[in-house]
């Protein structure tokens, strides 16, 4: 774990609450972006074509097309694809949301494979086509809420993660999962410049919110490959936390028994812990959670408990 000092002295942009600290040049910089996008402005006005980007709407047809589904999907206006994929935070490329989707070019995603190891029965390697073998591919709608307090909802293509674990055979001394980002600081700028980061990216879950049919393995985006800049080929999606438990790019899921050491945990526990349920009530200790920029419109929103999930997942805290 880095000293708190060693901490403070590298904090990053989106650690600090954009509104207050975003330093005037990338405050300019994302203003021209969002005007580049037709988003920024007094109306925050949207095309048609975006307009009709709505979850009551199928999904459109694509490479990764899933039929949606309806169990998984909160019927709100989807976010426009152009704003989901050029609006990042992907540490091992850029620090400046804008940056990173420039910045994956030299990022290889093809050959890929998973290691799924650890305590279970049945370890194995997964190259990409097999992962998209594990399970029917679906489509699901999902809210997503960045600790930042912005937010966006996004129709992501996979399947459960309990399908890929049931695979393995977890052993009955499995009681968290470890999931890791590939490391490869040649094709990923951002690596460096952040050297004293305690790299790769690592997240993880306890293995009943792992098991949880609401954690999910997005393979594609908007029915199409999931871009590097949203963490293609491979990614998790935990709705109900903030968006840094939804690590990217993974290569490695592993099966252990204990609560396994995160990036941003180990950054800052008392800002980041892991469990980093959505919770309006709790204020992260530089800023309130209690309401949400919806990125589509521009309008701050109220931030839901469990970022609305509540009726599938509070079960899984009986002590809050
Ligand atoms: N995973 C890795 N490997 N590196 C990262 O920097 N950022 C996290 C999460 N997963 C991050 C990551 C954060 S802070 C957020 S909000 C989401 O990815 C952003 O996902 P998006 O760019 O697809 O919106």
């Amino acid at each position: 774990m880095l000293p708190l000092m060693a901490f403070i002295s590298i904090r990053p942009p989106w650690m600090l609450p954009e509104h207050a600290v975003t330093p005037e040049a990338v405050h300019c910089r994302r203003r021209e972006f969002l005007r580049h996008m037709g988003i920024a402005g007094a109306g925050l006005a949207l095309s048609p074509s975006v307009l009709a980007q709505s979850s009551t709407n199928p999904p459109v047809a694509g490479p990764q097309a899933a039929p949606r589904n309806p169990a998984f999907n909160p019927k709100l206006p989807l976010t426009p694809e152009r704003i989901v994929a050029h609006y990042n935070n992907f540490y091992e490329f850029s620090t400046q949301k804008d940056r990173v989707a420039q910045l994956v070019g030299r990022f290889r995603t093809s050959p890929w494979s998973v290691w799924i190891g650890g305590l279970c029965s049945k370890p194995m390697t997964l190259d990409f086509d097999d992962l998209l073998k594990v399970a029917p591919l679906e489509e699901r709608v999902c809210r997503f809420r960045c600790v930042e307090a912005w937010s966006m909802v996004v129709p992501w293509t996979g399947f459960p993660l309990s399908k890929l674990l049931a695979k393995v055979e977890p052993t009955s001394d499995a009681l968290y999962v470890k999931f890791t980002t590939a490391l490869r600081p040649d094709e990923m700028p951002g690596v460096a410049r952040l050297s004293d980061y305690p790299w790769p990216y690592t997240e993880g879950l306890r293995m009943d919110e792992a098991m949880h049919p609401l954690a999910f393995i997005a393979t594609g985006l908007f029915s199409k490959p999931l871009p590097k800049q949203n963490g293609g080929p491979v990614r998790l999606v935990v709705p109900w936390k903030y968006g840094y438990k939804s690590i990217k790019s993974i290569v490695k899921i592993e099966l252990v028994r204990e609560q396994p050491a995160t990036l941003w945990n180990a950054l800052a526990p008392h800002e980041y812990p892991f469990e980093s349920n959505v919770e309006p009530n709790v204020p992260h200790p530089r800023w309130s959670q209690a309401t949400e920029r919806d990125l589509a419109t521009g309008n701050r929103i109220p931030t839901l408990p469990y970022n609305g999930y509540a009726d599938q997942v509070a079960s899984l805290y009986p002590r809050k």
